[in-house]
């Protein structure tokens, strides 16, 4: 996410004050990293974050979702040459990886929570109706996207703040498409910042 974006996006977050927090499509967990370090500002541990993606088993078959062109094909792509010797050639590690995100926000250990799994078997598994702010950023597809939205929206508590990532996006218009079609068929109301996130609202 670029810095504007994120700004844009913790405001929310400052705003909101969540203490159960969900995020689906956690990739290399920045954003997760950055919200648990809010969160811990405002709450100090009484909060919890839990995050759901498919980590290292995201494979080519799964291109469909338009996930960052970092993770799409065999090895992870990196612009900067030195992080691709560091982390590709020397560490071997893979940033996505459900290890390697662990790591990266084991300082927050007691309050994150990582699920593995296809949203489409995971989500029905959580208990949606805890959370004050669920941010959708998993898979970009059509059929994924309408799929969580459907689950989310008929469980959240109605004064969740549900946010969708890359809601206009170029390339995914499924995002736009799940989007505009809840909205309509359950009379929501829509508000776009920062020219990507759609929040949703009863
Ligand atoms: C755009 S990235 C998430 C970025 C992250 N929210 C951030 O702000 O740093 C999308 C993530 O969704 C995951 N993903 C794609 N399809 C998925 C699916 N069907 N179920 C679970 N995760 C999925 C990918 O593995 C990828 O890590």
């Amino acid at each position: 996410m670029k810095y504007n974006h994120g700004h844009a996006f913790l405001k929310i977050v400052s705003e909101k004050k969540p203490k159960h927090f969900l995020e689906i499509g956690v990739f290399t967990g920045v954003t997760a990293r950055n919200t648990c370090e809010l969160l811990n500002d405002i709450h100090g541990k009484d909060f919890q974050y839990t995050g759901l993606d498919l980590f290292e088993d995201y494979v080519p078959e799964h291109d469909h979702e338009i996930a960052p062109n970092m993770i799409r094909g065999n090895q992870q792509k990196f612009s900067n040459p030195l992080k691709h010797i560091v982390y590709n050639l020397i560490l071997k590690e893979q940033l996505n990886s459900f290890n390697s995100v662990t790591k990266f926000l084991k300082k927050f250990k007691n309050q994150v929570e990582l699920v593995k799994g296809d949203s489409k078997k995971t989500l029905p598994e959580i208990e949606i109706e805890k959370y004050d702010m669920i941010f959708v950023d998993g898979g970009h597809s059509f059929e994924t996207v309408n799929f969580e939205l459907q689950l989310i929206i008929s469980k959240c508590k109605k004064d969740c703040l549900v946010l969708v990532d890359d809601y206009d996006h170029q390339v995914a218009s499924g995002v736009k498409k799940a989007v505009d079609q809840i909205v309509s068929e359950k009379k929501l109301k829509l508000n776009i910042f920062s020219g990507r996130f759609a929040q949703i609202s009863f």
